[in-house]
């Protein structure tokens, strides 16, 4: 019988593939195989192969640039996952995609504006030059999450918006496996801009509508971070509601929300546990003064693979007919979208809290 579930390799080995892709993807094995494995080293790609063989057992291990190209020529793989250090996953992405494999690229979308545009640019070109319209997806997760699009549905109940505050204390200390990872130490914006685009993707998700100019201040106060581990920034929305972000990577206070405040009500979500899950309170204040409130558990990794599994499935037969629209929520844009933002709070920082527009994609 012909193989139904979709054929897919990931690029990379590092601890988000061995602690997220492998047991997600394994929770939908009747949708994915994961064909092939890859890392720069032969020891690393093989420590993520031993960890996938369990639910994949056809697995391959493949490694240096022989394994990248054996996956670029196999015909049988359409899709890959790249998940690799921040710093080289645009060209990466950009080599597969030329190659006519569709994307599923980790966040950010990428390190500066000059990244994106160039991003923008090479892959506008690859679609005008390619029958198989490959799709690039970025993962961000957080708009696949139930609770933002919960979220987002109750601010239509809120009226006017008048402030909007997102409050971030973070817990990136030394328990956590992501605080000595070698990229994002070298990574220009720190974690502010790898952990923040997460934060700026809800809050986009929620509000509905961009954020135009910021005004930030950052510091540097937790030397064992690199630079900065501390941003404040006030912005504006298109619809002219003013917010508050303020972003502290490490604390020994762990609080993440993000609340928006409208004439007739009031939206919150709070990251939170229940029953030993982990995910987030959704809550309504509705004009009578009540509170009702939900909690939801994680679940945006799975949903936003699912996503990219069904536009890769669906693509292949049906760009023949007319124009498919793959899932906007993990486009690649939106991912630069959220970048922008941060650079902008960056851009900001570094000239004493001047008003910068943000860079519209
Ligand atoms: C790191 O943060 C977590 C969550 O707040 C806490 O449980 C843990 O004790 C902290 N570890 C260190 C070394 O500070
Ligand atoms: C850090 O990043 C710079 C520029 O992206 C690069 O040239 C350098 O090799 C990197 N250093 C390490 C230790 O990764």
């Amino acid at each position: 019988m012909a193989e139904k579930r979709t054929q897919i390799a990931i690029l990379g080995a590092g601890i988000f593939v061995r602690s997220q892709y492998i047991p997600r993807l394994s929770e939908i094995s009747d949708l994915v195989l994961v064909k092939a494995i890859w890392s720069r080293t032969e020891e690393s790609a093989r420590g993520a192969v031993d960890i996938a063989r369990k639910h994949f057992p056809e697995v391959e291990c493949k490694w240096g640039d022989e394994g990248l190209e054996e996956i670029i020529r196999d015909e049988s793989i359409p899709a890959v996952a790249v998940v690799l250090a921040g710093q080289t996953q645009v060209d990466m992405s950009l080599r597969l995609l030329k190659a006519g494999k569709h994307v599923l690229q980790e966040k950010p979308a990428a390190a500066s504006t000059t990244e994106i545009e160039m991003a923008l640019a090479s892959y506008n070109s690859i679609l005008a030059n390619s029958p198989g319209q490959p799709i690039w997806a970025l993962a961000e997760n957080y708009r696949f999450e139930p609770a933002f699009v919960e979220g987002k549905s109750l601010l239509a109940e809120i009226g006017d918006m008048m402030t909007v505050q997102v409050i971030v204390e973070g817990s990136m200390n030394s328990s956590n496996p992501y605080f000595s990872s070698s990229w994002r130490r070298n990574f220009s914006g720190g974690f502010i801009l790898d952990m923040g685009v997460h934060f700026i993707a809800g809050l986009r998700m929620l509000v509905g509508c961009e954020i135009t100019s910021v005004s930030a201040t950052t510091s540097h106060v937790d030397l064992n971070l690199p630079p900065p581990d501390i941003i404040s920034s006030a912005f504006q929305l298109e619809n002219g509601c003013p917010g508050v972000f303020v972003m502290v990577v490490s604390s020994q206070s762990p609080k993440i929300f993000w609340r928006v405040v409208g004439l007739k009500g009031t939206v919150q979500v709070d990251r939170g546990t229940q029953d030993g899950r982990h995910g987030y309170v959704v809550s309504f204040y509705g004009a009578d003064g009540q509170c009702k409130s939900t909690f939801y558990p994680f679940s945006g990794v799975t949903e936003e693979l699912k996503a990219f599994l069904h536009d890769v499935s669906t693509v292949t037969v049906k760009v023949k007919e007319s124009g498919y629209k793959a899932e906007p929520r993990c486009s690649f844009v939106e991912g630069a979208r959220d970048v922008a933002v941060l650079l902008a709070m960056l851009d900001s920082g570094n000239k004493r809290g001047e008003l910068v527009p943000v860079t519209k994609y």
